[in-house]
C-alpha cells in the first residue's frame, strides 16, 4: 500500500427530511448567496424547503447554472458577492451547481483574473465557506473538494481543486431522486461506476482493504441500478444510490493506491467539443481504453471480474476480457450508449483533435503510470468510435 494523508472535513447530514437542518448549519449573521441550476428546484419543491429552513437569513438568488457549469455564467456571481457583501454560498442542485459554487467561492477571493486561476493549476487554498444541498446523486462533489469547470467559447473543460473546496456541510436527501429524470439517475449511476473504476482498474499494490471497499461500492451500484432505474419513488433503493455516489468519490477509496482518471480525462474533451453528457463520455471511453491498456490492467481487471461479476473460471486473461464486457454490459443494462458514433454524426477527425489538445495542454502522460501519450490518447478515442 502507497503511504497517505487522508483529512475529509464535509459533514454529511443524511436522511429524509432534512433539508431543514440547514438553519442550524450556517452562522446565524451569515450573507448567503444561493445558487441553483436551471429551475428544477422550483418544481420538486426543494426550493420551498430550502427557502423555508432559510427564512430569517438574508438570502441573495442567483439561477441559471447550466450542466456543465459554464464560466461566463458563473463569473456573474462575482459582482453580486461584492455588491452584497455576501459571506457565505450555498450550492442547491446537482455535481454543475456544487462544482460551479466551488468556482464561485475561490474566483471570489482570487487576486487576478479567475481564468489564469483555472489554468494555473495551483490547488485552492482560500475561498468563501460553503455548503450544499444535494439534488442529483453523481459526482461525489458534495464531499469532495474538487470541480470541473467549462469555457464553451474556448472549447475548455478543466479540473480546479484543492483543500478550500470541500463543502462544510451537504444534504443528502434520497427524496429528491423522486423528480430526477431517468436519464439523468442513468448518468449518476455511470458516472459513480466509473468514479471507482478509475480508483480500482490499475495494478494491484496489495492494499486489501481498499480493494474491498471499492468492490462493494461498485456491488451496490450494479444491485441497485435497476430498482432505482425503474422506480426513483424506492426510498431505498434512492438512499443506497445516493450514497454510493457519495463514497465513490469523496476520496477514501483513492488513498494508497495508485488512480487512473484517464478516462475522465479524455471523457471531458468529448463534453467541451460535442456536449455529450458527462456520465456517456465515460462508458464511450471506458471500453477502448482498458483495451488498449490490457497488459497493464488485466490483474486488476480478473480480480473485478471474480469479486463483482463473479465470474470465477478462465485464466486471468480470459476473466479480463469478460470483466470489460460486463462493464460495457452495465452502461447498455441502464440504457447508455457507449460509442462515439451514437451520439454525434460528424465524428471523424475527433482523436486527431484531442490528441492535438492534449499535447498543448502539456498532458504527455496520463494514467497511473503517467505514460499514456497524447498518440496512445488518439488511438484510444479512435478505437471508441
Ligand atoms: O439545472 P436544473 O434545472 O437543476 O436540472 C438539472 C440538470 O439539468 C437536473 N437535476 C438535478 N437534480 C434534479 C434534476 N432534475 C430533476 N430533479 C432533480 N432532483 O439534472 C441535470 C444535470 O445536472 P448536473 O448537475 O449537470 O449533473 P451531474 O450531477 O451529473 O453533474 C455533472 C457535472 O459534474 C462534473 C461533470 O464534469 C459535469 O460538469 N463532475 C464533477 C466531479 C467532482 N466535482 O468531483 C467529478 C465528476 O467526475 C464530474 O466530472
Ligand atoms: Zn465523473
Amino acid at each position: 500500500m502507497n503511504n497517505f494523508d487522508y483529512k475529509n472535513p464535509t459533514k454529511i447530514i443524511f436522511g429524509k427530511d432534512t433539508i431543514k437542518n440547514l438553519a442550524t448549519e450556517i452562522p446565524k449573521d451569515a450573507k448567503i448567496l444561493m445558487l441553483f441550476g436551471g429551475g428544477s428546484i422550483k418544481k420538486n419543491g426543494v426550493y420551498e424547503q430550502v427557502t423555508a429552513a432559510l427564512k430569517d437569513f438574508q438570502v441573495t438568488e442567483m439561477g441559471g447554472i447550466p450542466p456543465n457549469p459554464e464560466y461566463d455564467v458563473l463569473i456573474k456571481a462575482i459582482d453580486i458577492i461584492k455588491s452584497e457583501n455576501i459571506t457565505y454560498l450555498l450550492a442547491v442542485g446537482g455535481g454543475s451547481v456544487i462544482d460551479g459554487t466551488k468556482f464561485i467561492s475561490a474566483a471570489a477571493l482570487y487576486e487576478g483574473d479567475p481564468w489564469d486561476m483555472v489554468m494555473n493549476r495551483k490547488p485552492n487554498t482560500v475561498a468563501i465557506p460553503f455548503g450544499a444541498v444535494l439534488t442529483l446523486p453523481a459526482t461525489g462533489s458534495e464531499m469532495n473538494s474538487g470541480a470541473v469547470i467549462t469555457r464553451r467559447a474556448l472549447k475548455m473543460k478543466i479540473p480546479i481543486g484543492g483543500p478550500a473546496l470541500f463543502p462544510q456541510f451537504s444534504i443528502l436527501d434520497p427524496t429528491v431522486v423522486r423528480s430526477i429524470p431517468s436519464k439523468q439517475i442513468a448518468n449518476g449511476l455511470a458516472d459513480s461506476f466509473t468514479h471507482v473504476l478509475e480508483q480500482y482498474v490499475t495494478f494491484p499494490i496489495g492494499a486489501l482493504l481498499q480493494d474491498r471497499f471499492s468492490e462493494s461500492v461498485m456491488q451496490t451500484i450494479i444491485e441497485v441500478a435497476p430498482k432505482i432505474m425503474a422506480d426513483p419513488n424506492d426510498y431505498q433503493a434512492a438512499s443506497n444510490f445516493m450514497w454510493s455516489c457519495t463514497m465513490a468519490l469523496n476520496g477514501l477509496l483513492q488513498k494508497g493506491v495508485p488512480t487512473d482518471w484517464a478516462i475522465h480525462a479524455i471523457g471531458h474533451e468529448l463534453t467541451a467539443l460535442y456536449n455529450i453528457d458527462h456520465a456517456r463520455t465515460l462508458a464511450i471511453i471506458t471500453k477502448s481504453h482498458y483495451t488498449f491498456n490490457f497488459e497493464s490492467k488485466k490483474e486488476k481487471l480478473a480480480q473485478l471480474a471474480e469479486r463483482v461479476f463473479a465470474i470465477k473460471v478462465g485464466d486471468t486473461e480470459s476473466k479480463a476480457i469478460a470483466a470489460i464486457e460486463k462493464i460495457d454490459a452495465f452502461y447498455h443494462s441502464i440504457g447508455i450508449a457507449t460509442k462515439l458514433s451514437e451520439y454525434v454524426d460528424e465524428y471523424e477527425g475527433t482523436a486527431e483533435l484531442i490528441e492535438e489538445k492534449f499535447t498543448k495542454m502539456g498532458m504527455t502522460g496520463i494514467g497511473e503510470n503517467k505514460t499514456l501519450t497524447p498518440e496512445n490518447v488518439k488511438e484510444i478515442v479512435k478505437m471508441s468510435y
